[in-house]
């Protein structure tokens, strides 16, 4: 250790690049605002929101399921909810490991680790086959989670693994040594669809992709499906997409409402029913270098992760 078969879908034609049509402030209409004790609390889609209960202890650790974060559009909160999700299972008591998978080193730098103090990263992992996860693995601040960090150097890695034998499954092979320490391990891909990220998916048991509340949120999602069906058919037939995670939600706006329902229409119950609402707490955090979790632990935006925490191992994609 450093010191510092279904298809997922079923409907993928029918996902649409369309663009809901305003934005307005309404917040009469918006089911996750209606008055408690007239009916069972909604979430944003509508549906009932069922209360997720806290994980139970487990005995002992491992394997890990691993689970990729991914979505090519970058600032959709990938690496927030990479943070995120791994502080609030580590806080139920999982052993999380964080792959930074992004050159940009985001997950690493949010974490408070500087990955330009280090000598080795993700990158030396991947192309030094003397250098083991454990050789590179960083302890973060908060209990029970770990960070394989990142940096600049990882652009490389790109283009020098073209000529790799099994070039698609180096990530997979490398986490495998060390896969049995933790219950979850979180790879937060880079925004795009290239080798590294095709590498993430054939290491993944699932996949999460954060979609924004946003104009055309939905642009590029039949790509994504489409590289995560050809890694399952040719490399990894045991990946599935475990959720839809909306995030950047603004219920007071008709707009963000609206989005959630046409993602809603489209994949169904792959829609997560926790959302990630927009707050200007999640970038303070990241100027913090820490999880919302632990920058501000009471607000909103801390449950929401804890919650999404809690829906993963209620429906078992994670442990
Ligand atoms: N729910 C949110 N509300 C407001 N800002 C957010 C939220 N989630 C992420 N952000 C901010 O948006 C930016 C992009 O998020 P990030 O997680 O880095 O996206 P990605 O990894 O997909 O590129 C960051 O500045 C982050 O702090
Ligand atoms: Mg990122």
């Amino acid at each position: 250790m450093q010191t510092c078969g279904r298809g997922p879908w079923g409907t993928v034609a029918s996902v649409s690049s369309q663009a809901p049509s305003e934005t307005t402030t309404d917040s009469s209409t918006d089911p996750s605002t209606a008055p408690v004790g007239v009916s069972a609390p909604l979430d944003p889609a509508g549906r009932e929101l069922p209360q997720f209960a806290d994980p139970a202890p487990l005995s002992g650790h491992g394997p890990a399921r691993i689970i990729a974060m991914c979505n090519q559009k970058g600032g959709v909160g990938k690496t927030t909810t990479t943070i995120n999700l791994g502080a609030a299972l580590a806080e139920y008591g999982r052993r999380v490991l964080l792959v930074d998978f992004d050159p940009q080193g985001a997950a690493s730098v949010g974490l408070g680790v500087n990955p330009h103090d280090l000598d080795r990263t993700v990158y030396n992992l991947l192309m030094d086959r003397a250098v083991t996860a454990h050789d590179i693995v960083v302890q973060s601040n908060v209990p029970g989670l770990d960070l394989l960090p990142a940096n600049i150097d990882l652009s490389a890695a790109e283009v020098q693994l073209v000529g790799e034998v099994a070039r698609e499954s180096v990530l997979s092979r490398v986490l495998r040594p060390i896969a049995d320490e933790y219950d979850v391990i979180l790879v937060d891909c880079q925004p795009s669809l290239g080798l590294l990220t095709v590498n993430a998916l054939t290491a993944a048991h699932g996949v999460l992709i954060p979609l924004e509340c946003e104009f055309f949120a939905l642009r590029g999602v039949a790509m994504l499906v489409e590289t995560i069906e050809k890694v399952r058919d040719r490399l990894n037939p045991l990946l599935e997409v475990d959720g839809i995670l909306a995030t950047m939600y603004d219920s007071r706006t008709l707009h963000s409402r609206e989005v959630i329902a046409r993602v809603h229409e489209a994949f169904g119950d792959k829609l997560l029913h926790t959302v990630i609402a927009r707050t200007v707490k999640f970038p303070d955090a990241s100027v913090a270098a820490e999880p919302i979790t632990v920058y501000a632990p009471n607000h909103a935006g801390a449950t929401a992760y804890r919650q999404l925490a809690r829906e993963l191992v209620a429906r078992g994609d994670a442990a």
